[in-house]
């Protein structure tokens, strides 16, 4: 949550500061700021709304510097407002901070410094931090010492950039628990909390590890830890071009997104399990048979869509390899006292690879003597540092907050991460691998085959713009996508919809079926469709309007439901990852038609750093 940016060098600072935040608006967009320093002092410029608004107001009251900090909020202490924005500054102008992430004993630090003669003007919990290092630096420590007395005093998860008045070419960097990349330029550096608000200025990157400090000059970038010892840390060379953070001619970057997507699967797919290979690679990933044979337990673990991915390879791995395997969500299995030891291998799925609740777990987990596999995106985020092994799904830069492209590579993922299992424990037979890769093969051109005809979705949410409440029903692996699909559609179109197990609203939820609903069907495992096909009578006789989507040839779904999206045939394991495309085209579509803010949904943050 929260993005944060920071510049020290020769150029003017404003513009830079606020072409990274444009980057990093996906991260929270409630408010928006920047604290330039002119040589003299700092000047801030902060409101509350979208960046637009700080742009506007950065027009008609220019700033002029060459080091600064800038911040796009989502709101945790205090509500969105011009003086809850970021950045915050000590009373007395001499430091600025901006800040993402939670700090815990602020009301007890805050109080102390009330006694001291400190006031605060905002409901923040990081004015507290610009009145503390003040605090220090006042009582004579240097600025960067002032830092380090304050830091270790704060209890949370945070990522802080600050700047001092006294010290106009120098920037701060401190990292605990939430994300902070430096750029090193020629001359200048950067600090940001996600790569692509560096990308037009370098790509030559440090990654910032928990309990750092790192100290920016123009021309130096020195890393401490907590105690104040030099760390010498690996540059890494970004591949990705700034192309792939950039919309390239798409209203949206969720529908830019969405046609990633033959491309990404085919990548993810591709780099694991080669076109004139054996088999299946995993690199460095230590899964084979002898380290499954000391495994007992498989949980998988993640938060949102992620977690919609882990599922698919929960039902995978014990319909094909028969390991028990459980899932839970990441906030819920951090407090159920889970069953850990060195027999349990723990998955966790992520594609910021910053989600505090999937961390903590992942933390839980390794604590407890499991082992770690995550399945992350981001390169060189928290979980994939931390875990055992990462397998990463290549998937690029994913800004909307709805995530669409991640969730296919996950998904494409889970089906190679089940075969290899499988083959290793003696579950599957070279044939039948063979069988499920010459199919995976063909999963990018089918997606593809789907996305050119998203005119069908369009006109379906046409159709059904005005349904008040939707449900997404399913059996099996179908009931999976459904969650998936449903989720989408409340994040973007903010319209009541649930998913639910075909077979369970008969228990329940049928007594909410009315003419305003909308009932989704996915009905793409074919055994189980016509157990399907009975459960849309059922809606449809209490007046439901229904659309299925389905396998092309399947014509008797055509005849009960009122539209029928037909994807092509596969086999049914692989159907998910063909099913949920129509899901994410009918709910962006469905949002145009409401005119939602579709790459920035209203109260939600691509990255949850905070529990
Ligand atoms: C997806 O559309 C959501 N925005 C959200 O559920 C997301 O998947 C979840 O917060 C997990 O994020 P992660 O993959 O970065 O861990």
């Amino acid at each position: 949550m929260c993005g944060i940016v920071g510049y020290v060098g020769k150029n003017q600072a404003p513009s830079i500061l606020i072409d990274g935040l444009n980057k990093l608006e996906y991260r929270g967009y409630d408010s928006a700021g920047i604290a330039v320093h002119d040589g003299q002092n700092i000047n801030i410029l902060k409101t509350k709304g979208r960046l637009s608004n700080l742009i506007k107001l950065v027009i008609e009251n220019p700033l002029t510097g060459t080091l600064g900090i800038g911040h796009t909020r989502w709101a945790t202490h205090g509500a969105p407002s011009d003086v809850n924005s970021h950045p915050h500054m000590s009373e007395d102008h001499v430091i600025a901070v901006v800040h993402n992430g939670i700090i815990e004993n602020y009301m007890e630090i805050k109080a102390e410094l009330l006694e001291k003669g400190y006031h605060f003007i905002s409901e923040t919990d990081t004015e507290t931090i610009a009145h503390l290092i003040d605090c220090y630096y006042r009582d004579g420590f240097s600025f960067e010492d002032a830092v380090f007395k304050a830091v270790s005093r704060l209890e949370g998860a945070y990522a802080l950039s600050i700047i001092c008045r006294d010290c106009p070419g120098t920037l701060i960097a401190v990292r605990k628990g939430a994300p902070l990349v430096i750029g090193k330029g020629e001359g200048e550096n950067f600090i940001a909390s996600d790569i692509p608000a560096l990308l037009n200025y370098t790509r030559e990157v440090y990654f910032l590890e928990d309990n750092e400090i790192a100290v920016l000059t123009e021309n130096s970038i020195t890393i401490y830890d907590k105690d104040k010892n030099v760390v010498n840390r690996d540059i890494y060379h970004v591949t990705w071009d700034i192309e792939a953070a950039e919309k390239s001619g798409y209203a949206h970057f969720m529908l830019k997104e969405i046609h990633e997507q033959p491309k990404i699967v085919r990548e993810t797919i591709l780099k694991r399990v080669p076109e004139n290979g054996d088999g299946i690679v995993l690199d460095n990933i230590k899964l084979d048979k002898q380290e499954l044979d000391n495994i007992d337990r498989i949980y998988v673990v993640a938060c949102g869509t992620a977690y919609y991915a882990g599922l698919i390879g929960k039902h995978l791995i014990e319909k094909i390899c028969r390991i028990p395997v459980i899932s839970e969500v990441a906030s819920e299995f951090r407090y159920m006292d889970p069953i850990l030891d060195e027999r349990t291998l723990l998955i966790v799925v992520s594609q910021s690879g910053e989600t505090a609740d999937t961390l903590e777990a992942l933390r839980i987990a390794k604590r407890n003597g499991a082992r770690v596999l995550a399945i992350v995106n981001a390169v060189g985020s928290s979980i994939a540092r931390e875990a055992d092994d990462v397998f990463y799904i290549l998937a690029g830069p994913e800004i909307a907050v709805a995530s669409t492209k991640a969730y296919s590579a996950q998904v494409a993922a889970m089906y190679i991460l089940t075969c290899h299992i499988a083959l290793a424990v003696g579950k599957m037979t070279e044939e039948e691998f063979k069988a499920i890769r010459d199919e995976l093969y063909t999963l990018p051109s089918k997606i593809e085959l789907i996305l050119q005809k998203e005119n069908v979705e369009k006109k379906l949410a046409e159709k059904y713009k005005d349904v008040r409440n939707v449900f997404f029903i399913g059996r099996g692996l179908d009931y999976l996508v459904s969650q998936e699909g449903s989720l989408k559609l409340k994040e973007i179109a903010y319209l009541h919809s649930e998913a639910y197990a075909a077979g369970e609203l008969k228990h329940g939820p049928i007594a909410m079926i009315d003419e305003n609903t909308l009932v989704v069907a996915i009905a793409a495992q074919e055994e189980l469709i016509e157990k399907t096909i009975n459960n849309i009578k059922e809606v449809k006789a209490r007046g439901a309007k229904t659309m299925a989507i389905a396998m092309k040839g399947n014509t008797k779904i055509a005849e009960v439901a009122d539209d029928v999206i037909y994807i092509p045939r596969t086999m049914g394991i692989l159907a998910p990852v063909l099913a949920n495309i129509p899901n994410q085209l009918f709910a962006y579509y469905m949002a145009l038609s409401l005119g939602t803010d579709i790459d920035k949904p209203r109260n939600l943050a691509k990255s949850v750093t905070v529990e």
